[in-house]
C-alpha cells in the first residue's frame, strides 16, 4: 500500500541488474517518497465507490467518482491504545516535542506517518474551560458548559491542528510550495508553518475585502505570497484548486484528507479535559465543514476501537447569512444515507443561489461560505453523531461573543456562533439544561478587532457602518469607553462614578 513496501521490493530487484539499469532504477526508486506508514491509505468517502489510494499520493478527490477522500487505517496492523487513559503517559514527557504537541501526543490515532517525522510547531496547547457566565447565558445548569478554546494555538485558531498534519504529509511527499484559499485563518496557519519550519513557500488566495485584518496581517508578516482576488472565498477556493493542479502546488484546504486527521485531535483534547468522559453535546460553527467532518470521523473511530462507550451529539451552527448546511439539512432534509444522499437537492439549491445572485454575507467572515467543500463528509458526521444544524443571525452571534469575551477568553465572531447556537438549542428544549455541552471556540478574539470595537463603540456612525449593515441593531452587552477631558478631577470623578 505505501512507499516503504515499494522501496523494499525495488532494493532486491536492483541487485540483479547491470550498472546503468541499476543507476536508473535507483534514481526512480528514490523518487518514490518514503516515510508514510503502510497500514494507512486513502479511500473514497462514498462506501459503494470504495476506491483506495496510497498515502504516498497527493490527491484531494477520488479518481473514480470525484468525491472526497478519507485517510483510513488497518487498525489490526497498528497499535491503537487499549484505553484513552494511556495517552496520559505523554503528560510527563513535555521535553519531547511530539508528546508536547496537542496533535501528536495522539499520534496512535492518526498514524499515517512515523511519529518522529511529524511536523510540529507546538500546536494544540488548548484549554477546556468551564464557564459559569456562558452557562448562565446559554441556559444550562452551572458546571455543564465548557468552552474548548482553540484560540490558544500558535496562529490563534484551530487550523494549526490540521496544518501540522497536512504539512507532515506535504513534506513527506516532497512538496516545496503549499497553497490554500482562505477566509483568513487557514492562510495565517499555513503562513506560520512555512515561516517557522522553512520547509515550504506559502501561496495564499484571499477574497479582497473579505478577510479580517488580524488574519491578513499574520499572512503578510509571516511572508506568505498573498494573492488577493476579486470575489469571495468560494471564488478563491475554485481558483486555488485550478492553480494547484496547474503548477503542482500542494493544497492544504480541508479537501485535503490529512488536514482533517489533525483536526480530530480537538475532540481528543475535549475528552482529555473531561478526564475521558464523553460530553452530551459538541457545538461547533460550520463554514467549510471541515471541523464537523473531522469530529464525526474521530468519534466513529473511537467507538469502533472500543475507546468510548457512546458518541456525543453534534450541533453545527451556520450564520443565517451563510446557511447552506442549515438549508440543505434542516429544510430540504438532505441526509447521508450511506453515501446515497439525494445530491439533486444540493445541485438544485446551488442553482437557485446562482440564479438569484445570492452570496453569503455575515459579520462572521470566517464562515462566510456559499458552497462548503466538506458537505458530504459533514452529512456523514451528522448521521454518526445524531446531529442537528441551526442558523443564528449576526445579532445573536455578536451578543454571544460579548458574553464569551466578558469571561476573559475572547473569541472572533464565527466562534461565538457555537454559543449562540447552543442558546437556541436550549431554548428549543433540544439541549437539556442538565446536559454537558462543549462549545468549540475556533479562533482568537484578536483576529477581528474591528467587529469587537464596533460592538462596544459609542460612535453610532462606526456601529452602523460595521454592524448596522449586517442587521445588528443593538449591543446589549456593550462595555462602552468613558470619554473624559484630560483633567485629574474629571478623571477621578468618572472612575468614582463608574467603578
Ligand atoms: N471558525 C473559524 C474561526 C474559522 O476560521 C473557520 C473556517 C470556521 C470556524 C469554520 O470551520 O470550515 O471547519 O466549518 N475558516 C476557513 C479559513 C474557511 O479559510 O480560515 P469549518
Amino acid at each position: 500500500m505505501g512507499g516503504c513496501l515499494v522501496r523494499v521490493g525495488w532494493a532486491s530487484t536492483i541487485s540483479l541488474l547491470n550498472r546503468e539499469s541499476r543507476t536508473w532504477l535507483r534514481h526512480f526508486a528514490e523518487s518514490i517518497p518514503i516515510g508514510l506508514t503502510d497500514p494507512s491509505y486513502q479511500c473514497c468517502v462514498i462506501p459503494h465507490c470504495g476506491a483506495k489510494f496510497s498515502t504516498d499520493e497527493i490527491r484531494v478527490a477520488c479518481d473514480r467518482c470525484g468525491n472526497l477522500l478519507d485517510v483510513a487505517y488497518e487498525w489490526d496492523r497498528l497499535a491503537p491504545p487499549a484505553s484513552l487513559k494511556a495517552f496520559e503517559e505523554h503528560w510527563g514527557r513535555r521535553a519531547d516535542p511530539h508528546s508536547f504537541s496537542g496533535v501528536w501526543r495522539f499520534h496512535a490515532l492518526l498514524p499515517f506517518a512515523p511519529r518522529e517525522q511529524c511536523v510540529t510547531v507546538g500546536e494544540g496547547q488548548t484549554l477546556l474551560h468551564a464557564s459559569e457566565g456562558v452557562a448562565r447565558y446559554v441556559g444550562v445548569e452551572p458546571g455543564r458548559l465548557f468552552l474548548q478554546y482553540e484560540g490558544l494555538n500558535p496562529s490563534g485558531s484551530f487550523k494549526d491542528n490540521g496544518m501540522s498534519a497536512a504539512f507532515t504529509h506535504a513534506r513527506l511527499t516532497g512538496a516545496t510550495r503549499a497553497a490554500c484559499a482562505s477566509t483568513g485563518n487557514t492562510s495565517a496557519s499555513l503562513a506560520l508553518y512555512c515561516s517557522v519550519t522553512k520547509l515550504m513557500k506559502a501561496v495564499i488566495f484571499v477574497g479582497s475585502g473579505k478577510i479580517a485584518y488580524g488574519k491578513l496581517s499574520q499572512a503578510l508578516d509571516f511572508g506568505a505570497l498573498t494573492v488577493q482576488i476579486t470575489g469571495d472565498f468560494d471564488d478563491a477556493m475554485a481558483r486555488v484548486q485550478e492553480v494547484s493542479r496547474e503548477l503542482g502546488i500542494y493544497l492544504v484546504n480541508s479537501v485535503n484528507p490529512f488536514r482533517l486527521e489533525g483536526q480530530k485531535t480537538i475532540m481528543y483534547r475535549v475528552l482529555e479535559g473531561l478526564r475521558w468522559e464523553v460530553p452530551d453535546w459538541i457545538v461547533v460553527p460550520g463554514g467549510n465543514l471541515g471541523n464537523s467532518s473531522a469530529f464525526g470521523k474521530a468519534f466513529h473511530e473511537l467507538k469502533t476501537l472500543g475507546l468510548i462507550p457512546r458518541i456525543p451529539r453534534l450541533a453545527v451552527i451556520n450564520a443565517t447569512g451563510a446557511n447552506t448546511l442549515f438549508e440543505l439539512y434542516e429544510k430540504r432534509k438532505v441526509r447521508w444515507q450511506g453515501g446515497r444522499a439525494d445530491w439533486s437537492h444540493v445541485a438544485q439549491f446551488y442553482d437557485e443561489m446562482t440564479a438569484q445572485g445570492r452570496r453569503a454575507s455575515t459579520i462572521a467572515s470566517a464562515i462566510e461560505i456559499n458552497r462548503p467543500v466538506n458537505l458530504t463528509k459533514c452529512l456523514r458526521a451528522l448521521e454518526i453523531c445524531d446531529g442537528v444544524v441551526r442558523e443564528v443571525p449576526d445579532q445573536e452571534i455578536l451578543d454571544a461573543k460579548a458574553q464569551v469575551g466578558a469571561g476573559g477568553l475572547g473569541c472572533e465572531p464565527a466562534s461565538a456562533a457555537s454559543v449562540a447556537g447552543a442558546k437556541r438549542l436550549v431554548a428549543e428544549g433540544v439541549i437539556d439544561r442538565r446536559d454537558r455541552v462543549v462549545c468549540v471556540l475556533t479562533g482568537h478574539q484578536l483576529k477581528d478587532p474591528n467587529a469587537t470595537v464596533a460592538y462596544h463603540t459609542t460612535d453610532q456612525e462606526l456601529f452602523n457602518k460595521v454592524l448596522g449593515s449586517r442587521g445588528v441593531r443593538r449591543a446589549a452587552f456593550a462595555n462602552r469607553a468613558v470619554a473624559v477631558p484630560n483633567d485629574l478631577d474629571e478623571i477621578i470623578k468618572a472612575i468614582r462614578l463608574y467603578s
